[in-house]
């Protein structure tokens, strides 16, 4: 299996990482994609692929959450690094108006540059957003005829919704909401096309059932797996065959 989304590079995991690392290969996770927040977790995370550089793979990009009245001073060091060093992907980017609506207009520029950058540097983009997935839809859509590809992670729409996404080449991230009995999913992942679903845990966040409330890990990619065979009425084997196999489609397609 390959958890597409986690921030193990985070102070949660400072105690403990090389046991969460152990933790994750146990469970057949094999490799870990790191997304970057801002240019306060750059060090930690190279640090990690640097420590792990089979495992660990770093992205780079701006969260949603960070894009503030400096947003274009963040974005200049993130093509600063693109320019300077192979990333995976150009993550976490996208919008959120959960948190703060401050700074909307300014999220759906970096959005746009950053799919800019995503296309100049041929990488796919990891897509965060919240209260705001058609917003982000309508973003991707302009992108349509020009080749971009990416995932919008931690997927928890509707069906028509990732229709939608699906129908543009883009993948979904399936995590642990999709353990939470009243997250809904059962409902709409066996409605999904499965050439394009992929794992993340998003750790340390978002935490599957049964361990919901405590701290995240990798690890628990098995306890999503779990649930989306159960739901798609495969077997465990089958759904990390494929779930791996879209993943590598996307994040290494040279390896194939
Ligand atoms: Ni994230």
């Amino acid at each position: 299996m390959i958890d597409t989304h986690a921030h193990i590079y985070l102070e949660h995991f400072n105690e403990d990482r090389d046991e969460v690392i152990e933790r994750a290969l146990a469970q057949g996770v094999k490799k870990i994609l790191l997304p970057n927040i801002d240019s306060s977790s750059i060090d930690s995370m190279l640090d990690l692929e640097e420590k792990y550089p089979d495992i660990c793979y770093p992205m780079m990009g701006l969260h949603p959450c960070s894009v503030k009245e400096d947003f274009e001073k963040e974005l200049e060091l993130v093509e600063e690094w693109l320019n300077k060093r192979k990333f995976l992907a150009i993550g976490e980017m996208g919008t959120d108006l959960y948190w703060d609506k401050t700074f909307w207009e300014e999220q759906k520029t970096a959005f746009r540059i950053q799919c800019d950058l995503a296309l100049k540097h041929d990488l796919p983009i990891v897509i965060h957003c919240r209260e705001t997935i058609d917003e982000t839809i309508d973003l991707v859509t302009e992108y349509e005829d020009k080749g971009l590809k990416g995932v919008f992670h931690c997927f928890t729409g509707s069906v028509e919704q990732g229709k939608k996404i699906t129908e543009m080449d883009f993948y979904l991230g399936l995590g642990g909401v999709s353990t939470f009995k009243n997250g809904g999913m059962d409902q709409v992942i066996p409605h999904l096309d499965r050439s394009k679903i992929i794992l993340e845990t998003d750790s340390p966040y978002l935490t599957p059932a049964p361990h919901r409330g405590k701290r995240n890990e990798p690890a628990y990619t098995a306890l999503v797996a779990d649930k989306v065979a159960d739901y798609l009425g495969l077997s465990k084997e089958a759904l990390d065959e494929l779930t791996t196999a879209n993943a590598n489609a996307l994040f290494f397609p040279s390896e194939k």
